[in-house]
């Protein structure tokens, strides 16, 4: 059920970008773009085991904790935007860019932040 909130939250994300692009009266294109860039079958819980949790689940060399809410609580602080940029560009020489899934897009890798976000504070 979490994991449909995950996709369902990335959905009505998109959904938010693809308004404001048509607000801003730009071309059909870009808006299909937008839409391809998670690919089907897309699954964050599986790119988050595969790209993210050999540091993530442990915390090595300080990484948040999945499901620790205390680590993530920290970081969010600074918002999600911030994490996001951090997630895709790396962070602090430690944390590798794109966490190590470098066919993931930017939207595929904010659909992993959220999915992290979401089990682990429920938000
Ligand atoms: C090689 C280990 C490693 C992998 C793989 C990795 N991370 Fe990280 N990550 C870290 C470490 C270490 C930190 C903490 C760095 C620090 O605070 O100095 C971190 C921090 C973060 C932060 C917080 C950044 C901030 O601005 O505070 C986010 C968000 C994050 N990782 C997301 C991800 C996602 C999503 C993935 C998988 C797609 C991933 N990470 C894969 C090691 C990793």
């Amino acid at each position: 059920m979490k994991l449909m909130n995950v996709v369902k939250t990335g959905v009505a994300l998109s959904g938010l970008f693809l308004a404001s692009v048509m607000t801003a009266g730009t071309a059909t294109a870009e808006q299909t773009l937008t839409l391809a860039q998670i690919s089907e079958g897309f699954d964050p819980q599986r790119t988050y085991t595969q790209s993210c949790g050999a540091c993530h689940n442990s915390g090595a060399a300080g990484a948040p904790r999945m499901g620790n809410v205390e680590d993530w609580t920290a970081r969010l602080e600074k918002g999600r935007d911030v994490l996001l940029e951090s997630t895709i560009n790396g962070y602090n020489n430690i944390m590798p860019p794109k966490g190590m899934c470098f066919t993931c897009s930017n939207d595929e890798l904010e659909a992993v932040l959220n999915y992290i976000l979401t089990t682990t504070l429920g938000e």
